[in-house]
């Protein structure tokens, strides 16, 4: 995400889409998040006020981008307990291993450098039975449409300031440590049809 793209995301990007359903589909991806919780990529902290209001011990959130974070910060107030914001990318989480009980990722894996490090580490922070919940838009399980996103993968990454419309995220968290327990395929309201698949699910770290 760009500083520009940063500074309008609310209003301009994801506004619609939140008014449209998005913000209701974030509380659902998020109702199982409880103990002590890492959110990835947590950006302008669209997610704070869609975290269950108990259970939750413990909430960081990591995000890279400057711009993006002072918005999370001045958003604080919305989330369940006191936030502790980090700058952080996904690859690279400045953390012990096994101190989540839970991560959380939305509308991120599209934009980290490499989804596989990023699901390396979460898998790495999470505890023995702990859960990654997400919520991401994904490559098209549809073949035509899928050749459609590969088509505007590289003006659609320029676009919008990194985004790939194309990752074939179920894939990759298949391909991880991590166990998947569920999954399914939701459309992102009011976006593009190169971003409307949306994978919302959870997987699991196994116990040793
Ligand atoms: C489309 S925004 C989504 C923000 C927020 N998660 C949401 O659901 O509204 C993508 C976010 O991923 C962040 N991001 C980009 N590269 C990242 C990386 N390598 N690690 C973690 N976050 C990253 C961006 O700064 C941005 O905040």
């Amino acid at each position: 995400m760009n500083r520009v793209g940063a500074l309008i995301y609310d209003r301009f990007l994801i506004g619609a889409s939140q008014q449209a359903g998005l913000a209701e589909q974030r509380r659902g991806a998020l109702a199982a998040a409880s103990g002590e919780v890492l959110e990835i990529g947590a950006g302008t902290g669209l997610n704070l006020a869609a975290y269950p209001r108990e259970g939750i011990t413990r909430l960081v959130c990591s995000e890279p981008n400057a711009a993006m974070r002072r918005q999370l910060e001045a958003r604080s107030g919305e989330a369940p307990l006191a936030v502790e914001v980090v700058t952080a990318s996904a690859e690279r989480l400045p953390f012990e291993d096994a101190s989540f009980d839970c991560v959380t990722g939305t509308l991120v894996l599209c934009e980290v450098t490499s989804p596989a490090a990023a699901l390396a580490e979460i898998a790495r922070v999470l505890r023995p039975g702990g859960h990654y919940l997400f919520l991401e838009h994904v490559r098209s399980a549809d073949d035509d449409q899928a050749r459609v996103q590969d088509r505007w993968a590289p003006i659609w990454r320029r676009v919008s300031g990194g985004c790939n419309c194309n990752r074939d995220t179920l894939a990759t968290i298949n391909a991880s440590v991590l166990t998947l327990d569920e999954a399914e395929i939701g459309r992102f309201p009011k976006a593009p049809k190169i971003v409307k698949p949306l994978l919302i699910g959870s997987a699991s770290r196994r116990f040793a």
